[in-house]
């Protein structure tokens, strides 16, 4: 949800800015720009669209600039356009400011700031920070900046340039997402890690309420209450290769590549290597509080709220603890009910999604205990919550999450099973099995992948479609509901996951022979049902295309398409069935001509409500 990045020191930023913005895409692509000081003046280049389009404007200029922001835009107030995208300048031209957040209190701001003379450029929230700051800049640049922000209501993170100051940034947060990258002689700033790794892993998180002077040899922050704060430096240990696309066409085809690693390495992170036993290294859950659980709520938006629901169904089933998902965006505004014998659960990828963090301050206000299980280091959620479980799945960059999904449901089981041994409601045999069972998932995972060529014909023969349906039961249904996410976000196809046994009290009035409906068939306690649900669709000539179990002959008589999946434990099967979903998505906004990695509208990290 917006992108920033920074440079200062030795080299060429222009490069430097295009380059990091390019890694941070995925946070907007509607609009960008940089802003640079070279001989005391400001410049400024925007453009609308990707940076590719910024970037054709700005080699064109051959300008030498040691110091600049860029800015990449998901717009929030004001539409997509060169005048609104970021930096935005003050009215006399020598501050430039971009920011990723949300200003509630605008309007009033720009009203009053209009009285004064202010000439405003733009229909963004933004564009009053930059002002308040000119009114104060006669204090002296960080003075300027901190009396503007008090004024500010909402979240932000900013980077501030002054051209009175070439050799400063000066930025600040709250509530929204920023790290500093160190270097020899140089220093970056920049939204999120993963555009980071290219340049520096040490880094700095931000914390609420900090604001830093940067230059090329120094870093100074200060916190909310302006006194000088050193705040940690965290090792990366993510290589920069692992943020390229590494010869695969798009950042999420390679990502659903990686997923058999991905799901191992999260594996490893928590399993001793004996494979008996469970560790969760941050999870900062005594014995008592464990045993103090009475109910469980999981809470996160988008794909990570598809594996919770998937975790629901593992915490009952394994711990028998009674466990409920909720919206974050919905359980934050609710006065929900939870108190001390509550764990909350807050999933999410980036540890950056703004609701998710509100979900979990207000679990918090309530006295829950809360645990989060996140794929970034360090990330605002995770530093908000009591303990933590990483996934390992490495950077996401695909918009359409999807190694971090099966990495989520992986943790899910893990700390369904470990808390099912902990409150002695799952032996230590069913414990073991169930632990091995997971263990042959990312093999089984590559197994599916093998299918790929067989998925990209199926989405040959379906790419025209303009709706689908997914039906699943059990732990097949958030399944269904994640494959029909995939496929609309990328494909912009009208798709919807129901619970297969549901279709007959609405959906059904919408099959016929234009609809394609993809079953998850797998096998188990619940087949014999979702067979019947088959039936249904095709006496109204409805498309099946099945995900079954290999070995299933049935399912071939019943179905148009059939993909097969190996055999597994129930529990996982949703693991592999999405797999293909992810693919089948791929393939089919591939054909439709659709651009996968940064899809229309959609930001990868929300950090706005
Ligand atoms: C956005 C992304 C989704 C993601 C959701 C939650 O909508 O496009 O892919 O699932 O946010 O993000 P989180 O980082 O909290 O998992």
């Amino acid at each position: 949800m917006c992108g920033i990045f920074g440079y200062v020191g030795g080299k060429d930023s222009v490069s430097i800015l295009i380059e990091g913005l390019k890694k941070l895409e995925y946070r907007g692509y509607d609009s960008a720009g940089i802003a640079t000081i070279s001989n005391k003046k400001i410049h400024l280049e925007k453009s609308v669209g990707k940076i590719a389009d910024l970037e054709s404007i700005v080699s064109s200029k051959s300008r030498i600039s040691h110091i600049g922001l860029g800015h990449t835009r998901w717009a929030t107030h004001g539409q997509p356009s060169k005048e609104n995208a970021h930096p935005h300048l003050d009215c006399t031209g020598s501050i430039a400011l971009v920011h990723n957040g949300i200003i509630e209190n605008y309007e009033e701001l720009k009203r009053a700031l209009c009285a004064k003379g202010h000439v405003f450029r733009s229909q963004t929230d933004t564009e009053v920070i930059v002002h308040l700051i000119e009114e104060n800049i006669r204090h002296g640049l960080e003075n300027a900046v901190k009396l503007a922000l008090k004024k500010l209501k909402g979240s932000y993170a900013i980077g501030v340039l002054y051209k009175n100051n070439p050799d400063k940034i000066i930025v600040a947060r709250k509530g929204s997402p920023l790290v500093i990258g160190i270097g020899e002689k140089e220093n970056f700033i920049s939204s999120d890690i993963p555009a980071m790794v290219k340049y520096s892993s040490r880094i700095i998180t931000l914390e609420d309420g900090d604001i830093a002077t940067v230059t090329k040899s120094k870093v100074k922050i200060f916190s909310a209450t302006k006194t000088s704060i050193k705040r940690e430096e965290t090792l990366i240990s993510w290589d920069p290769i692992s943020a390229e696309k590494s010869g695969y066409a798009h950042f999420m085809l390679k990502e659903i590549h990686e997923q058999p690693k991905a799901i191992i390495d999260t594996i490893k992170d928590i399993v001793d290597p004996s494979k008996k036993n469970i560790k969760f290294k941050h999870l900062n859950l005594k014995e008592k509080d464990i045993s103090n659980i009475k109910r469980v709520v999981l809470t996160a938006c988008g794909t990570s709220w598809h594996s919770a629901l998937i975790g629901e169904y593992y915490l009952e089933y394994y711990a028998k603890i009674p466990s409920e998902v909720e919206y974050a965006a919905e359980f934050r505004y609710r006065m929900p009910i939870v108190d001390k014998n509550t764990l909350v659960i807050a999933i999410s990828q980036s540890g950056e999604t703004a609701d998710t963090l509100g979900a979990i301050q207000e679990a918090k206000k309530h006295g829950a205990k809360v645990i989060s299980i996140c794929n970034v280091f360090s990330s605002s959620i995770v530093r908000e919550s009591d303990g933590v479980i990483y996934t390992m799945a490495g950077p996401e960059i695909g918009v359409a999450s999807t190694k971090a999904f099966t990495t989520q449901v992986a943790v899910l089981f893990l700390l369904s099973i470990f808390l099912g041994r902990k409150k002695n409601r799952l032996s230590k045999a069913k414990f073991l099995s169930r632990l091995s069972s997971l263990f042959e998932i990312p093999h089984k995972v590559e197994q599916v992948l093998a299918s790929e060529d067989k998925i990209e014909k199926i989405a040959d023969k379906y790419c025209n479609a303009n709706n689908a349906l997914y039906l699943g039961r059990g732990e097949g249904f958030p399944a269904a509901l994640e494959g029909a996410l995939k496929l609309k976000e990328i494909s912009y196809v009208h798709a919807e996951g129901y619970p297969a046994a549901e279709m007959k009290h609405g959906p059904i009035a919408l099959i016929d022979e234009n609809m394609p409906v993809v079953v998850l068939a797998l096998a188990g306690r619940r087949y014999e049902k979702i067979l019947g649900n088959i039936e249904e669709v095709n006496a109204r000539g409805g498309r099946v295309i099945a995900l079954a179990t290999e070995g299933d002959r049935l399912i071939t008589k019943k179905a148009k398409d059939v993909i097969f999946l190996p055999k597994t434990r129930e529990t996982l099967s949703a693991i592999l069935a999405v797999i293909p979903l992810q693919l089948l998505a791929y393939y089919i906004a591939i054909k439709r001509g659709c651009h996968v990695d940064q899809p229309r509208n959609l930001a990868k990290s929300v950090t706005v409500e």
